[in-house]
Protein backbone atom coordinates (compact mmCIF):
# COMPACT_ATOMS: atom_id res chain seq x y z
CA UNK A 1 0.00 0.00 0.00
CA UNK A 2 1.02 3.66 -0.65
CA UNK A 3 1.79 6.64 1.43
CA UNK A 4 -1.10 8.17 -0.08
CA UNK A 5 -3.27 10.11 2.37
CA UNK A 6 -2.42 8.57 5.85
CA UNK A 7 -4.22 10.38 8.60
CA UNK A 8 -2.08 12.97 11.00
CA UNK A 9 -4.23 11.24 13.56
CA UNK A 10 -5.83 8.30 14.20
CA UNK A 11 -8.13 7.51 16.95
CA UNK A 12 -9.73 4.06 18.24
CA UNK A 13 -11.46 2.49 20.64
CA UNK A 14 -9.93 -0.54 22.16
CA UNK A 15 -13.37 -2.84 22.07
CA UNK A 16 -14.16 -6.31 22.26
CA UNK A 17 -11.67 -8.14 24.75
CA UNK A 18 -14.53 -9.76 27.28
CA UNK A 19 -16.31 -11.07 23.61
CA UNK A 20 -12.91 -12.55 22.53
CA UNK A 21 -12.07 -13.82 25.75
CA UNK A 22 -15.69 -15.73 25.97
CA UNK A 23 -15.45 -16.97 22.97
CA UNK A 24 -12.36 -19.12 24.18
CA UNK A 25 -13.98 -20.04 27.62
CA UNK A 26 -11.94 -17.41 29.29
CA UNK A 27 -12.27 -15.06 31.75
CA UNK A 28 -13.11 -11.22 30.54
CA UNK A 29 -9.51 -10.45 31.73
CA UNK A 30 -7.70 -13.17 29.81
CA UNK A 31 -9.28 -10.85 26.75
CA UNK A 32 -7.65 -7.40 28.15
CA UNK A 33 -4.84 -8.59 29.00
CA UNK A 34 -4.47 -10.00 25.15
CA UNK A 35 -5.58 -7.01 24.19
CA UNK A 36 -3.05 -4.93 26.02
CA UNK A 37 -0.73 -7.46 24.38
CA UNK A 38 -1.62 -5.59 20.72
CA UNK A 39 -1.36 -2.33 21.59
CA UNK A 40 2.30 -1.08 20.50
CA UNK A 41 2.31 -3.72 17.84
CA UNK A 42 -0.44 -1.43 16.33
CA UNK A 43 1.16 1.51 17.68
CA UNK A 44 4.04 1.10 16.08
CA UNK A 45 2.60 0.01 12.50
CA UNK A 46 0.81 3.28 12.83
CA UNK A 47 4.26 5.42 13.46
CA UNK A 48 5.77 3.04 10.49
CA UNK A 49 3.06 4.64 7.94
CA UNK A 50 3.33 8.01 9.05
CA UNK A 51 0.68 8.21 11.47
CA UNK A 52 1.33 11.38 13.97
CA UNK A 53 -1.02 10.62 16.98
CA UNK A 54 -2.52 7.50 17.96
CA UNK A 55 -5.54 8.29 21.06
CA UNK A 56 -6.58 4.70 22.60
CA UNK A 57 -9.45 4.48 24.49
CA UNK A 58 -8.53 2.17 27.06
CA UNK A 59 -10.79 2.94 30.15
CA UNK A 60 -14.09 5.20 30.29
CA UNK A 61 -15.99 7.67 32.82
CA UNK A 62 -18.64 4.65 32.51
CA UNK A 63 -16.38 1.66 33.15
CA UNK A 64 -16.19 2.16 36.62
CA UNK A 65 -19.59 0.38 36.40
CA UNK A 66 -18.19 -2.76 35.89
CA UNK A 67 -17.27 -5.89 38.60
CA UNK A 68 -14.66 -5.15 40.89
CA UNK A 69 -12.39 -7.36 39.95
CA UNK A 70 -12.35 -6.39 36.74
CA UNK A 71 -11.91 -2.53 37.38
CA UNK A 72 -9.14 -3.57 40.04
CA UNK A 73 -7.72 -5.78 37.12
CA UNK A 74 -7.58 -3.34 34.69
CA UNK A 75 -6.17 -0.64 36.91
CA UNK A 76 -3.40 -3.40 37.72
CA UNK A 77 -2.27 -4.40 33.86
CA UNK A 78 -1.97 -0.39 32.90
CA UNK A 79 0.41 -0.61 35.27
CA UNK A 80 2.03 -3.32 33.59
CA UNK A 81 1.86 -2.44 30.40
CA UNK A 82 3.63 0.71 31.18
CA UNK A 83 6.12 -1.24 32.88
CA UNK A 84 6.80 -3.75 30.44
CA UNK A 85 6.70 -1.25 27.59
CA UNK A 86 8.87 1.73 28.62
CA UNK A 87 11.79 0.70 26.91
CA UNK A 88 10.13 -0.36 23.67
CA UNK A 89 7.86 3.12 23.56
CA UNK A 90 11.60 5.13 24.60
CA UNK A 91 13.61 3.18 21.82
CA UNK A 92 10.34 4.24 19.22
CA UNK A 93 10.57 7.66 20.33
CA UNK A 94 7.19 7.59 21.31
CA UNK A 95 5.45 10.27 23.71
CA UNK A 96 2.86 9.05 26.32
CA UNK A 97 0.15 10.96 27.13
CA UNK A 98 -3.19 10.50 29.15
CA UNK A 99 -6.61 11.63 28.25
CA UNK A 100 -9.02 11.91 31.28
CA UNK A 101 -9.01 12.43 34.91
CA UNK A 102 -6.04 10.88 36.40
CA UNK A 103 -6.76 11.82 39.92
CA UNK A 104 -9.28 9.53 40.96
CA UNK A 105 -7.21 5.95 39.79
CA UNK A 106 -5.94 4.24 42.21
CA UNK A 107 -2.40 5.88 43.76
CA UNK A 108 -0.09 3.63 41.82
CA UNK A 109 -1.84 3.52 38.79
CA UNK A 110 -1.68 7.12 38.55
CA UNK A 111 2.07 7.22 39.41
CA UNK A 112 3.28 5.15 36.72
CA UNK A 113 1.19 7.14 33.98
CA UNK A 114 2.68 10.66 36.14
CA UNK A 115 5.61 8.61 35.09
CA UNK A 116 5.66 7.45 31.77
CA UNK A 117 4.50 11.28 30.87
CA UNK A 118 8.12 12.61 32.46
CA UNK A 119 9.97 9.75 30.90
CA UNK A 120 9.05 10.24 27.01
CA UNK A 121 7.76 14.06 27.18
CA UNK A 122 10.44 15.11 25.23
CA UNK A 123 9.93 12.08 22.44
CA UNK A 124 8.88 13.11 19.26
CA UNK A 125 8.66 10.26 16.85
CA UNK A 126 4.78 9.52 17.61
CA UNK A 127 2.64 10.75 20.28
CA UNK A 128 0.52 8.20 22.25
CA UNK A 129 -2.34 9.41 24.03
CA UNK A 130 -3.93 6.99 26.34
CA UNK A 131 -7.59 7.53 27.74
CA UNK A 132 -7.82 6.50 30.96
CA UNK A 133 -10.85 7.54 33.00
CA UNK A 134 -11.55 9.37 30.29
CA UNK A 135 -15.31 10.66 28.90
CA UNK A 136 -16.28 12.97 26.31
CA UNK A 137 -18.79 14.70 28.60
CA UNK A 138 -16.60 14.59 31.56
CA UNK A 139 -14.24 16.41 29.40
CA UNK A 140 -15.71 19.49 28.18
CA UNK A 141 -17.32 19.63 31.87
CA UNK A 142 -13.84 20.08 33.44
CA UNK A 143 -12.93 22.51 30.20
CA UNK A 144 -15.49 24.80 31.01
CA UNK A 145 -15.08 24.81 34.89
CA UNK A 146 -11.64 25.92 34.08
CA UNK A 147 -12.09 28.83 32.06
CA UNK A 148 -14.47 30.04 34.70
CA UNK A 149 -11.46 29.73 36.91
CA UNK A 150 -9.18 30.86 34.57
CA UNK A 151 -11.74 33.92 34.03
CA UNK A 152 -12.49 33.47 30.38
CA UNK A 153 -14.61 36.03 29.11
CA UNK A 154 -17.72 35.16 26.64
CA UNK A 155 -15.96 37.06 23.99
CA UNK A 156 -13.25 35.23 24.11
CA UNK A 157 -14.67 31.63 24.04
CA UNK A 158 -14.39 30.37 20.34
CA UNK A 159 -13.84 26.83 18.70
CA UNK A 160 -10.14 27.15 19.18
CA UNK A 161 -10.03 28.72 23.04
CA UNK A 162 -12.43 25.11 23.91
CA UNK A 163 -10.18 23.34 22.28
CA UNK A 164 -7.03 24.48 23.99
CA UNK A 165 -9.18 23.70 27.34
CA UNK A 166 -9.14 19.71 26.30
CA UNK A 167 -7.09 17.37 27.13
CA UNK A 168 -6.16 16.65 23.30
CA UNK A 169 -4.71 20.45 23.72
CA UNK A 170 -2.13 21.53 21.27
CA UNK A 171 -3.27 18.50 19.11
CA UNK A 172 -4.49 17.99 15.49
CA UNK A 173 -8.22 16.22 15.59
CA UNK A 174 -8.61 12.66 14.99
CA UNK A 175 -8.71 12.48 11.01
CA UNK A 176 -10.02 8.56 11.73
CA UNK A 177 -11.75 6.80 14.36
CA UNK A 178 -11.37 2.66 14.09
CA UNK A 179 -13.97 1.01 16.30
CA UNK A 180 -13.44 -2.80 16.25
CA UNK A 181 -15.76 -4.62 18.14
CA UNK A 182 -19.02 -4.33 16.25
CA UNK A 183 -20.88 -1.75 18.35
CA UNK A 184 -21.68 1.36 16.45
CA UNK A 185 -21.44 3.76 18.91
CA UNK A 186 -18.70 6.23 20.44
CA UNK A 187 -19.45 5.28 23.83
CA UNK A 188 -18.53 9.04 25.00
CA UNK A 189 -15.23 9.34 23.31
CA UNK A 190 -13.81 12.69 22.19
CA UNK A 191 -17.23 14.00 21.34
CA UNK A 192 -15.77 17.48 20.45
CA UNK A 193 -12.80 15.86 19.09
CA UNK A 194 -14.57 13.57 16.33
CA UNK A 195 -16.74 16.49 14.53
CA UNK A 196 -15.45 15.56 11.52
CA UNK A 197 -13.43 13.20 11.71
CA UNK A 198 -14.07 9.49 9.38
CA UNK A 199 -15.73 6.82 11.03
CA UNK A 200 -14.53 3.20 10.53
CA UNK A 201 -16.29 0.33 12.08
CA UNK A 202 -15.33 -3.34 12.05
CA UNK A 203 -16.90 -6.54 13.89
CA UNK A 204 -12.74 -7.59 14.58
CA UNK A 205 -12.48 -7.56 18.28
CA UNK A 206 -9.52 -5.85 19.59
CA UNK A 207 -7.20 -8.65 20.43
CA UNK A 208 -7.62 -10.36 16.65
CA UNK A 209 -7.03 -6.54 15.42
CA UNK A 210 -3.80 -6.98 12.72
CA UNK A 211 -1.78 -4.35 10.86
CA UNK A 212 -3.59 -6.09 8.17
CA UNK A 213 -6.95 -4.68 9.90
CA UNK A 214 -4.96 -1.64 10.44
CA UNK A 215 -4.26 -1.19 6.67
CA UNK A 216 -7.84 -2.07 5.63
CA UNK A 217 -8.74 0.99 8.06
CA UNK A 218 -6.41 3.52 5.98
CA UNK A 219 -7.67 2.19 2.41
CA UNK A 220 -10.87 2.96 3.65
CA UNK A 221 -9.96 6.12 5.21
CA UNK A 222 -7.68 7.12 2.03
CA UNK A 223 -11.20 6.85 -0.65
CA UNK A 224 -13.12 8.70 1.81
CA UNK A 225 -13.77 12.24 0.19
CA UNK A 226 -14.26 15.01 3.20
CA UNK A 227 -16.17 17.67 2.39
CA UNK A 228 -16.35 19.79 5.92
CA UNK A 229 -19.94 21.25 4.51
CA UNK A 230 -17.90 22.25 1.16
CA UNK A 231 -18.68 20.92 -2.34
CA UNK A 232 -16.22 18.51 -4.29
C1 LIG B 1 -12.89 -3.10 25.83
O1 LIG B 1 -13.32 -4.40 25.79
C2 LIG B 1 -11.97 -2.82 26.98
C3 LIG B 1 -12.55 -1.94 28.00
C4 LIG B 1 -13.69 -1.33 27.95
C5 LIG B 1 -11.75 -1.72 29.17
P1 LIG B 1 -14.66 -4.80 26.54
O2 LIG B 1 -14.29 -5.21 27.92
O3 LIG B 1 -15.68 -3.75 26.44
O4 LIG B 1 -15.07 -6.08 25.70
P2 LIG B 1 -16.53 -6.47 25.25
O5 LIG B 1 -17.11 -5.29 24.54
O6 LIG B 1 -17.28 -6.80 26.51
O7 LIG B 1 -16.33 -7.64 24.35
C1 LIG C 1 -15.86 1.76 25.18
O1 LIG C 1 -16.15 0.41 25.24
C2 LIG C 1 -14.85 2.13 26.22
C3 LIG C 1 -13.52 1.59 26.00
C4 LIG C 1 -13.15 0.83 25.02
C5 LIG C 1 -12.56 1.98 26.98
P1 LIG C 1 -17.36 -0.13 26.11
O2 LIG C 1 -17.40 -1.60 25.92
O3 LIG C 1 -17.26 0.38 27.50
O4 LIG C 1 -18.59 0.61 25.41
P2 LIG C 1 -20.13 0.26 25.42
O5 LIG C 1 -20.51 -0.06 26.82
O6 LIG C 1 -20.31 -0.90 24.50
O7 LIG C 1 -20.77 1.50 24.88
MG1 LIG D 1 -17.14 -3.35 25.11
Amino acid sequence: MENFNIPEHVAIILDGNGRWAKKRFMPRTFGHKNGADNVVDICLYAKERGVKYVSLYAFSTENWKRPDEEVGYLMKLIIKFLNDKLRILMNENCKVQFLGNLDILPEATKQICLDTIGKTRNNDGITLNIALNYGGRAELVHAYQKMIEDGVRKEDINEELISSYLYTKGQPDPDLLIRPGGELRLSNFLIYQLAYAELYFTDTLWPDFTRESFDEALEEFARRNRRYGGLS
